[in-house]
Formats: C-alpha cells, sequence, structure tokens
C-alpha cells in the first residue's frame, strides 16, 4: 500500500479540526484513494497551548520549518495564516524543497500565487488551495476538472458569510448595522476585528483566485472595492419597497477580451437566485460555453466547511493527480487586460438626504442631466418635523464614472446633511 506523510503546521480552529478528522477517517480515505495518510508531524507556535485533541509527544517537530527538510514528509499542509510572515516562508520553502503544499490561506495565494505556481510547476508538486475560496463550496476543482470544457465569460456570487448574515439579518431582524454586527461575534460569525469582512478585502482576494482560473490569466489587483460599512437599514428598506435585496457580490467577467473585477454591495431583484442566498451561505454561480449557468451554494467558512475542501485537496494528492495550480502552466497563462470599471454601465439607486426647501429637487435632476444619466424613477420622502427630505433616484443604465460624478458635485451642495449613497442594481 502506498503511502502519504503529512506535517499539519498551524493547530488553530482548522488545523485541530482536520487532525482530529485526519484521525478518525483514515481508513475510508485509504480506501477512496488507495494510498494510506499518514500525520507524520505537526507544529503551531505555543507547543505547551492547551488543545482539544490528543496528540502524541513525537509528533512535534522543533521549528515548523524543519517541516520542509525532513525527508518523510511529502506533504506540508499550511493553517497559520496571513500573506506574509510565517505562512509565507513555509509554503516557499516547502514547495522549493519539492513538497506538496495544501493550504486554506487566501491571502498568501492572492498576493503569491503566481510564484508559487511557478515554484510548484518546476518542481512537478502540488499547491492546492481549495480551502482558501468559499470554505466547503467546491468551486476550485470544479473550474479546474469539472467545467474544464467551458470558455467562462463571468463568475460572481456571495464569497463572504459575516457580510452576507449581516445583511440578511438587518433585513429580516429589522436590526442597525451594529446591533447586528455585535450578534455575529457573539456568534462566532464576525472576528473581534472584521474589517476584511465588512471592507470587502476577504471577496477581493477570493475573486483574484478565481477569476484568474476561469480565465487563464495571471493574478491583477485591478479591481474595484467597496465592502457594506456604509449600509444602512434605510437602503434595505428602501431596497425591498422597490423590489430588490441588497447583497455584497464579488463579479469578475469578460468583456470584448477585457476584464472586470469588482467587488461591491448590490441591489439586485428580489426573486433572483443570489437573492435567496442568506445568513453565512455562500453561493457562486458561473457562466460557461457550453455548460451555461452552474450554481454551487453552501458553507463557506468554519472548521467543518473548511476541513471538507482540505480534504479533497489532500485526496487528489493520495492519488497522484499532480496538476498545473492554477489550471495551464504558468507559460500558457494569458496576459490579458483588467480594465477598472469608470467604463461599464450600471444603473444605480442614488440616495441623497437634504434639508427640505423648495428648489433643491431641481438642482439635483439637473445634475443628472448634466451627466447625461437618465432617471428611470424617484421618490422623495419628506420628514417635516427635521425639515429634511430623502431623494431615491433609480437610473437607466450610465457609465460608473458619471454616477460618480454626480455622487461628487452633490456632495458639495450646502442642501446635503449626509453622504450621497450610490448602490449599483445587476439586472442579472
Ligand atoms: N477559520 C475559518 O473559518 C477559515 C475558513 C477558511 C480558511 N481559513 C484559513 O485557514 C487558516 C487558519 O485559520 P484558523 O482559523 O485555523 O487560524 P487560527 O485559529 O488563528 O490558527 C492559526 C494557527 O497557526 C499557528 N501559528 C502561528 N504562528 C505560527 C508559527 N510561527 N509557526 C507555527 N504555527 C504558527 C497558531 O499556533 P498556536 O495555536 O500555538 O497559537 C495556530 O495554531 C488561515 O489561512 C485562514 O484564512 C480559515
Amino acid at each position: 500500500m502506498k503511502k502519504l506523510n503529512i506535517a499539519i503546521i498551524g493547530l488553530g480552529n482548522i488545523g485541530t479540526y482536520l487532525f482530529k478528522y485526519l484521525k478518525e477517517n483514515r481508513k475510508i480515505l485509504t480506501k477512496k484513494n488507495n494510498c494510506l495518510p499518514i500525520i507524520r508531524y505537526v507544529s503551531a507556535k505555543n507547543k505547551n497551548k492547551k488543545r482539544n485533541i490528543k496528540i502524541n509527544k513525537n509528533l512535534w517537530l522543533n521549528n515548523y520549518l524543519d517541516a520542509t527538510k525532513n525527508k518523510n514528509i511529502d506533504l506540508i499542509i499550511e493553517l497559520i495564516g496571513g500573506a506574509e510572515g510565517p505562512a509565507k516562508k513555509l509554503v516557499f520553502e516547502a514547495l522549493k524543497n519539492k513538497k506538496h503544499v495544501v493550504t486554506a490561506n487566501k491571502a498568501l495565494i492572492a498576493k503569491y500565487g503566481d510564484a508559487l505556481s511557478e515554484i510548484a510547476e518546476k518542481n512537478s508538486v502540488n499547491l492546492e488551495f481549495e480551502a482558501a475560496v468559499c470554505g466547503g463550496v467546491p468551486i476550485i476543482r470544479s473550474l479546474k476538472e469539472g467545467l474544464i470544457a467551458n470558455k467562462i465569460s463571468k463568475i460572481y456570487g456571495i464569497f463572504n458569510g459575516t457580510s452576507n448574515y449581516i445583511l440578511s439579518s438587518m433585513d429580516k431582524q429589522n436590526k442597525s448595522f451594529k446591533e447586528v454586527l455585535d450578534n455575529a461575534k457573539k456568534l462566532g460569525y464576525a472576528e473581534s476585528n472584521p474589517s476584511a469582512d465588512l471592507n470587502g478585502d476577504d471577496v477581493s482576494s477570493k475573486l483574484k483566485i478565481l477569476s484568474s482560473l476561469c480565465f487563464n490569466s495571471f493574478l491583477n489587483d485591478n479591481i474595484y472595492v467597496e465592502g457594506i460599512k456604509d449600509i444602512d437599514k434605510i437602503d434595505i428598506d428602501n431596497a425591498n419597497n422597490l423590489g430588490f435585496k441588497i447583497k455584497l457580490l464579488g463579479f469578475a467577467e469578460l468583456v470584448n477580451n477585457k476584464i472586470y473585477q469588482r467587488v461591491h454591495p448590490t441591489l439586485i431583484k428580489k426573486d433572483s437566485y443570489v437573492a435567496s442566498i442568506d445568513g453565512v451561505l455562500n453561493a457562486v454561480i458561473v457562466d460557461g460555453k457550453p455548460i451555461g449557468q452552474t450554481v454551487i451554494q453552501g458553507e463557506g467558512a468554519g472548521p467543518t466547511a473548511t476541513t471538507s475542501a482540505l480534504i479533497s485537496d489532500i485526496s487528489s494528492i493520495l492519488r497522484g493527480n499532480i496538476k498545473f495550480p492554477f489550471s495551464i502552466s504558468s507559460k500558457e497563462r494569458n496576459k490579458l487586460k483588467f480594465e477598472n470599471i469608470d467604463d461599464r454601465t450600471f444603473s444605480a439607486y442614488l440616495r441623497f438626504e437634504v434639508i427640505d426647501k423648495p428648489g433643491v429637487l431641481s438642482n439635483i435632476t439637473n445634475i443628472f442631466s448634466k451627466n447625461k444619466v437618465s432617471i428611470k424613477r424617484l421618490i422623495q420622502n419628506p420628514d417635516k418635523n427635521k425639515k429634511s427630505s430623502s431623494i431615491i433616484v433609480i437610473t437607466h443604465k450610465s457609465k460608473d464614472r458619471f454616477l460618480n460624478k454626480i455622487i461628487k458635485e452633490v456632495s458639495k451642495k450646502k442642501y446635503i446633511k449626509k453622504k450621497p449613497k450610490l448602490i449599483r442594481i445587476d439586472n442579472g
């Protein structure tokens, strides 16, 4: 029987669960993959820390980097996290020393994936990162294997469970952003510092990885990123009244040989598939030829879903399936043009909180016509007690740069009480 010697580096939320899973499911994994996975070594920052797993003393490495030189190790599983520091050192060294690598580290792959992939290819070892994107949703393997026949034109969806939980709870529980965020922290859905989830950075890392797989391109930083920090309950209610939901979506699409990557809150029709994805779930939608549209949804994070993805990667290595980390050889990856979204057209929702006085509305509509943005719908909600008014505009399709020009211009007006809002609409 063939054997694969494994070192797990990092024994936190994910590492401890994976350790237990591999121990308990060794037999079935061996039967399915015709190769025996053996945990030979482990490492973490603090050897003496109390963990909810029993670890044999002789499994501990003296230093985590020893794993990269040890002849008794075939596969290193990196579960430390972070784009720099020990995780980066470990993965570069491991691949240079011809060890297979499995990682759940989206930050590392989004930043150094191209360089790491070149080393893996040169040394004919695997670099697998299914767990880095959308937890248990098997989107990487689907793109590399199940959907290999297809020319992908667009990938989009909900890639961050924390922000989706916040937006859907604000909608369903009639609570403010802050109340919902506090609750998410209590339930363990949001980290104590949730900034990467809320400012769109987490989705951006995942989207970069997905778009390079879809379009056979190198990783590219030209990506528009906007998070959910400025969405308030009023926007959620307005969206509802207009027949929409607000979701934080990531999009990568190929239009006339140019790629657009964007992450932003989006108004989507209430009866669309994506609008029905609530709570911490993730959903990925792929448009390709000849297949048409494919949808995969599931748990996007947490030890159980992430372990499911890690085991899929480990099994691929157990079966001896060495492939290009980004689907095709680095030599064949395209240098496609990545455009920013200024010239993409969107219809949009704009909200202006203004002092309620004559002339304001006509001034705002003049600014729209000056920028050649035509108005599809306008709603004015006056609040007599506060002597203010909320003006909501739904536009016809217009270039993004003109929509932003309107926001910039109106922001400067004395009648504006709050920073105006712009939320793009996706009509599917
Ligand atoms: N949590 C999730 O739901 C989730 C989902 C998908 C992907 N991921 C990714 O999975 C990875 C791990 O996440 P996690 O939630 O398990 O993180 P975590 O709980 O913070 O665990 C990190 C582990 O790394 C160890 N570590 C830190 N510095 C080290 C060093 N210099 N040498 C060796 N070990 C070191 C820590 O050791 P000590 O235990 O001794 O402190 C700890 O065991 C990250 O890349 C994350 O983005 C997580």
